[in-house]
């Protein structure tokens, strides 16, 4: 890396100003508080941000922000890694407080806006600082390699030998085997941790395989017992099967023999109800035969062909009165219309009588001509009396004969009447013998019927005989199914419940096996984590640790090496030599006696410091292959309290160094001899500036 400029506005006692810087040593020199720390601080700002905070390494924005001023920025322009490279960061001040504003990186002329914080991620990579260490002090690389702040040259020697080692731990490198060693031993823990739960998992391995070994006889002993209780259950059931179709033959005899019995007493019932109704026909017979006894058919037949004889007569009877009925209306109607002819006579008669004149010619109508009319009509007149009379005559005759007839008629229909009832009552007779003889026949049939069935009655006796038999046999077989029955529930119930035990002792066994398996797993696991765990404890821990004190030890060495030679440049005093012991302090060895630090004078304490700073810059350069600010030095008054020769001895030193780039700010006008290049400030109205 190769600081080329930088700008700073508004820093410190800085407004605006410019400061380049060249190749090889340049000496940033002027007066007290003219602004020559305010270019390192703004190079250190520019690179690593603000560091709020009040210790002496801290870098708070309103330590670099000109008084006054509310905004104010610095621009770095380097060189590294054939990258040129331009950073700008910003200040403002808000109210009290001063915080840093958004920037800028530009790479080979390429710019980004960035944030602060992304600022110093691309700075780190630029870099090449480890991630590790800039992840717990971003600067500290740079403190011990590049720049250290005028105020903390000497910090490092006075701080606690814990502390300052913890430090070069951390900027050697060492502490990851500080940080493995941790780790390690945390994992030691979190393995004897999973140890113990592994040794609590198995602890009582043992008894599970014991258990398990009983588990497995149990169950070889539930095993026969399912074998014989099946075998039991099996011949049981065969014995009841048996029974049972035994039992089934029976059972159809005994329905069978039901059977013949319910059909017998069918036939019993059926020979009563014959021999009930052959009484019941006999009766009937009797009654049948009581009423043909009463009937006399002979008189009934005779007077049945009296009244047959004489009905005959009834439609000539008929016929007669039929026509003498219409004689009697004839000779009604000649009467009516001889009395009408009369009539009509009597009507002329009158109205002749009493017409005097001609209707028609209005003529007068002569009396005798009227008489001879009269008498015409008169004489018609009578003799209609005398027809009339005739026909009342014959008429009340044929009505006397209509009487006669009328009456004789009706003695020939009473008759017929009495013809009908005889007829009915020898139909009934007719009846009365034919019913005999169906009844008869009837009778015949029941008999024969009842016999029949007496006949097979008798035929069923000899197979009932069978049917007490066949019933005790039933019921015995009965009582010996259902003591098989219990016994095969029995059986059963024997059976499943060795059948359970069995499922029981497998899943005991699954469960057990389970549980074992578990267990020796857990006992393997175990025996690998325990030689995992003591590895890391017993080997790989103090490994680490014999590890750490051997590089350290090398470091310490060639960091002595470096130290001593540069102290003994710079102080050169064959009775005043100082080496670094095991724990980095500087030893001050004076005539043979080890001195306190704090009894030198300021020239040899500022040697100490120099020579320590300066070889620890060496060696954390020398042990990181990452670095790229290796080439470059700056040195904030090294010098203070050095004599002129002293000053020439830096002058070696620096040679030594062999660095491309050292920035070194002192007072010390005689430096100026030994540099490549000078740059003086000076400070006027509060206003720094190159002179
Ligand atoms: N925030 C600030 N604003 C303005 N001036 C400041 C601010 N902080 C410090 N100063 C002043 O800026 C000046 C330059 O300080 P600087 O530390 O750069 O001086 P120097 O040249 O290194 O002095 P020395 O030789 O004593 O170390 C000093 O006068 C200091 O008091
Ligand atoms: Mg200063």
């Amino acid at each position: 890396m190769k600081i080329n400029s930088v700008v700073l506005n508004n820093i410190r006692s800085y407004t605006d100003e410019k400061i380049k810087f060249g190749s090889g040593t340049t000496l940033i020199s002027g007066d007290i508080g003219c602004g020559k720390s305010s270019v390192l601080y703004a190079i250190d700002f520019a690179l690593f941000g603000v560091r709020p905070g009040s210790k002496s390494d801290d870098l708070p924005g309103a330590a670099l922000l000109r008084h006054g001023a509310n905004t104010g920025h610095v621009i770095l322009d380097f060189s590294i890694d054939g990258k040129s490279v331009k950073i700008k960061r910003t200040l403002v001040r808000k109210n009290t407080t001063v915080s840093q504003g958004a920037g800028s990186v530009t790479i080979n002329g390429v710019i980004k806006d960035l944030t602060a914080t992304e600022i110093k991620s691309d700075i780190l990579v630029l870099l090449g600082y480890p991630e590790n260490l800039l992840k717990k002090n971003k600067s500290l690389l740079f403190r011990y390699t590049v720049y250290t702040p005028q105020e903390q040259m000497k910090e490092i020697i006075f701080e606690k030998v814990e502390d300052r080692l913890d430090t070069l731990r951390n900027v050697f490198g060492m502490d990851k085997y500080k940080r493995i060693s941790v780790n390690a031993s945390l994992f030691s823990l979190e393995l004897r941790r999973t140890k113990s739960r592994f040794e609590g998992v198995f602890l009582d391995l043992e008894q599970k395989q014991e258990e398990l070994k009983v588990a497995v006889l149990e169950k070889e002993l539930v095993e026969k017992n399912v074998e014989i209780s099946k075998k039991d259950f099996e011949k049981i059931n065969l014995s009841y099967l048996e029974k049972k179709e035994g039992l089934l033959t029976l059972k159809n005899k005994i329905d069978e023999l039901l059977a013949i019995k319910t059909k017998r007493d069918v036939l019993k019932k059926s020979a009563e109800m014959s021999e009930k109704r052959s009484v019941e026909i006999k009766n009937e017979l009797k009654i049948l035969r009581d009423k043909l006894l009463k009937t006399d058919e002979k008189t009934l037949r005779l007077r049945l062909g009296i009244l047959e004889k004489e009905i005959v007569l009834l439609d000539s009877k008929k016929e007669e009165l039929k026509k003498i009925q219409l004689d009697v209306r004839e000779l009604e109607g000649k009467l009516r219309e001889c009395d009408t002819r009369k009539k009509t006579a009597n009507e002329l008669i009158e109205k002749i009588s009493s017409l005097d004149s001609c209707p028609t010619c209005g003529q007068g109508v002569d009396v005798t001509y009227k008489q001879s009319i009269c008498d015409v009509e008169g004489k018609k007149i009578t003799n209609f009396d005398k027809i009339l009379t005739i026909h009342k005559k014959n008429i009340l005759e044929k009505e006397e004969i209509v009487k006669k007839l009328t009456l004789e008629i009706d003695a020939i229909r009473v008759k017929e009447k009495e013809k009908i009832t005889i007829l009915h009552e020898l139909k009934g007779l007719d009846d009365v013998l034919k019913n005999m003889s169906l009844k008869e026949d009837e009778h015949q049939k029941m008999i024969d019927e009842t016999q029949k069935t007496l006949q097979e009655i008798a035929g069923f006796v000899v197979l009932l005989k069978e049917f007490d038999v066949v019933r005790a046999l039933y019921v015995k077989g009965e009582q010996e199914i259902e003591k098989l029955r219990v016994g095969l529930i029995e059986a059963k119930s024997v059976s499943s419940k060795f059948e359970q035990a069995m499922v029981d002792v497998k899943k005991r066994i699954v469960s057990i096996e389970k549980e074992v398996a578990i267990k020796l797993k857990a006992k393997k696991d175990c025996l690998i984590v325990s030689d995992y765990e003591n590895w890391i404890s017993y080997t790989f821990i103090p490994l680490l640790d014999t590890i750490e004190k051997h590089m350290m030890a090398v470091i310490q060495q060639e960091f002595n090496a470096l130290f001593s030679t540069w102290f003994s440049v710079l102080v050169e005093d064959e009775n005043l030599s100082c080496t670094i012991d095991d724990k980095f302090s500087p030893l001050v060895m004076q005539n043979g006696f080890e001195v306190s630090y704090n009894f030198l004078s300021g020239g040899e304490k500022t040697s100490i410091a120099l020579a320590y700073r300066l070889a620890l810059n060496k060696i954390i350069n020398s042990l990181s292959e990452t670095i790229r600010t290796k080439d470059l030095l700056i040195l904030d008054e090294p010098t203070d309290g050095f004599s002129t020769e002293q000053l020439d001895r830096v002058r070696d030193v620096l040679d030594e160094l062999k660095l491309k780039q050292i920035l070194i700010v002192s007072h010390e006008a005689k430096m100026a001899d030994f540099v490549d290049n000078v740059i003086r400030f000076r400070k006027s109205g509060h206003v720094s500036g190159i002179c």
